[in-house]
This record gives structure tokens, sequence and C-alpha cells, in this order.
């Protein structure tokens, strides 16, 4: 419940106020979020680099406005330059949402994320390095998995990311299975309804290893996102069993969470990629965030109490 009021609070404007101005979180907020312009982007995939891989994401989300669009698409070729001078492209892709393209404008909305994300991809391809489609709520799955779809007539090595969460994940698994996709299955952010999502934690838990199992058995790179330690043994086992080299898929985790399992995993010569997110636009994803943990919450309440 307690989930869904934060993932619902992600979406209040009078609550991102509160929290926006409240210096005394900004510790919180840093712990998930590498800052808010593009240099601590780059600085902190540069740190990460030294035995990690990266995925940077320029924060924002379900834009109606068409020149905040194109800014973000700009914000990226910035970010895929500097990745490039710095020498970062073979470690740090990145990763974008289409909802901050232009997916949700009343007029030709699918068009214009389209478009946008081709020209991203196209700075990704220039600057030697990759991008991968985020998944945002079930209503835009569809159209998400055709533009990624598109984007991989040009842009082969484009990646999609499938969440356990949703009843049809396990049917996108098996036809998203083959030989060049690049598939991060994660479990699901967004408060869905029990019409499409499972909603118990056992469920999505078991959809998960069935979704894994199909993606582990075929023929893509399976990018398995996911800091839960059960998750990570089965992807183990599963590498055993289907007999997958390092190189043939990845453990991915987000910027702040579980780090030293993620240097654990990267010590084990294992392929370990953080999700590092940063920009101005950090509160609603900073607020799903802090709903994934009760740990979260108390150390957020406990803070304003403090304040
Ligand atoms: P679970 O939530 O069960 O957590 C397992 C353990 O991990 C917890 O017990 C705790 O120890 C730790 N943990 C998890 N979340 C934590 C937090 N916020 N703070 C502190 N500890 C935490 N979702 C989506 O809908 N669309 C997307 O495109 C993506 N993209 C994405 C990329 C990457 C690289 C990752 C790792 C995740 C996503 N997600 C996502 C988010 C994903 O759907 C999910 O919400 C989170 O990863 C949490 O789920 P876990 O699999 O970690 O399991």
């Amino acid at each position: 419940m307690l989930r869904s009021a934060l993932i619902a609070a992600s979406r209040s404007n009078g609550c991102r106020t509160v929290v926006e101005r409240t210096p005394v979180l900004r510790p919180i907020v840093d712990r998930f979020i590498a800052g808010e312009g593009v240099d601590g982007a780059v600085r902190a995939a540069k740190v990460l680099a030294a035995d990690r891989y990266v995925s940077l994401d320029h924060l924002g989300e379900d834009t109606l406005d068409r020149a905040q669009a194109d800014a973000t698409v700009d914000a990226y070729r910035a970010v895929l330059g500097k990745l490039d001078e710095a020498g970062l492209s073979a470690r740090a892709e990145v990763s974008v949402k289409l909802s901050a393209l232009g997916q949700a404008l009343p007029v030709d909305g699918d068009r214009v994320a389209l478009d946008n994300a081709w020209r991203i991809c196209e700075a990704a391809a220039a600057a030697g390095t990759t991008v991968t489609v985020d998944m945002e709520d079930h209503t835009t799955t569809d159209s998400t998995l055709g533009i990624v779809r598109a984007l991989r007539a040009d842009f082969p090595s484009t990646g999609a990311v499938l969440q356990a969460y949703l009843h049809r994940t396990e049917a996108d698994c098996a036809e998203l299975s083959g030989p060049g996709s690049r598939i991060r299955l994660c479990k699901g952010a967004y408060d869905e309804p029990a019409s499409v999502a499972y909603r118990q934690k056992s469920d999505v838990d078991a959809a998960y290893v069935r979704c894994l199992k199909i993606l582990m058995a075929g023929e893509g790179y399976p990018m398995v996102a996911t800091h839960d330690p059960r998750l990570i043994e089965i992807t183990e086992d599963l590498v055993d069993r289907t007999g997958r080299s390092s190189d043939d898929f990845e453990f991915q985790m987000l910027y702040g969470i579980r780090p030293n399992e993620q240097t654990e995993l990267a010590r084990r010569a294992r392929k370990m990629r953080v999700y590092v997110p940063y920009g101005g636009e950090w509160y609603p994803y900073f607020m799903r965030r802090l709903g994934e943990r009760p740990a979260n919450l108390a150390f957020f309440f406990r803070s304003f109490v403090s304040k």
C-alpha cells in the first residue's frame, strides 16, 4: 500500500514541491542520483567504469511539450559526446524513456518519439555505443516495443526492457529472445492493476524466474536487472545449465543500490552494469526508489522529523 502511495505521490506536483525544497533530504537523493549536470554523470561513470559497466539515464519523463522533447535529445547527444571524449564508450551506454521524447504527445506521439529516439541512436552509434529503451507503465508497452522494433532495423543493438510483473511478459520474452536481441528483464516499478500485472511479490518473483529461463535459453543477450540475491543465484544456476559464458549476458543494478554486491559480482568476472540516473528531473524516479524498500521510507521520514 505504501509503495502505491509513493508511486501516486511521484505524480503529485504538491508533494514534488515539498520534497524538492527540503534540503535535508539531499543526502538521500544523492544516494540514488548522480547529480544534476552532465559533468557529474560522466564523473560517476568514470569511477564505476573501473570495474563495472554503466548505462546513463538523463532523467525526465511524461513530457507533453515538443520543445522539451527536443531538449532531451540534445542532452543525450551532449552526454554521448562527452562519454566518447572521455574514452568511455566501450563501458557506457545510455538508457532512454520514450515518454521524455514525446510519446505521450496528443498528436503523432509515437512518430515524434521514434524520430527523437532515432537521433539518439544515431549519436550513440557515432560514439561507438548503444541505447536501451526503458519500459514505462503498461499503457505504453505496445507502442514502446513497436518503436524498439523500428529502431532495431537501423540500429540492431538497441535494447528493450521487459517487466516480469506484466501477465503478457512471458510471451514477449519468447518473441524477443531471438538472435541479436538485447533484453533487460526487471520486475517492474509502476503501480499496475491486477487486470494486467501480478501484484504479490511472490507472484512477481515467480514470473521473473519463468521469464529469465526463457531469455537464458534463447539466442539473445539477457540483461538481468535485479538486486534480488535469490534471482542472482538462480541466474548463476541457469548460466551453468545453458552453458552461457560471462560475455553472453550481464547483471544490472541501479546506482546506489547494493554497491557491495555490484563490486563482488564484478570481482567474480561477471559483467555488471550500473544504471546511473542524473539531471534536474529526479523527483518521480526518486519516489519510485523510496517506495521499493521500507528502510528507505523510514530514513526519509526521519529526515523530515529532524528538520
Ligand atoms: P526487490 O524489489 O524485491 O528488491 C530486492 C532487494 O534489493 C531488496 O530486498 C533490497 O535489498 C534491494 N533493493 C531493491 N530496491 C531497492 C531500493 N530502492 N533501495 C534500497 N534497496 C533496494 N523498472 C521499470 O518498470 N522499467 C524500467 O525500464 C526499469 N529499468 C531498470 C533498470 C535497471 C538496471 C534496474 C536494476 C531496474 C530497473 N527497473 C525498471 C526497476 C525494477 O523494475 C524494480 O523496481 C527494481 O529493480 C527493484 O526490484 P528488484 O528486482 O531489485 O527486487
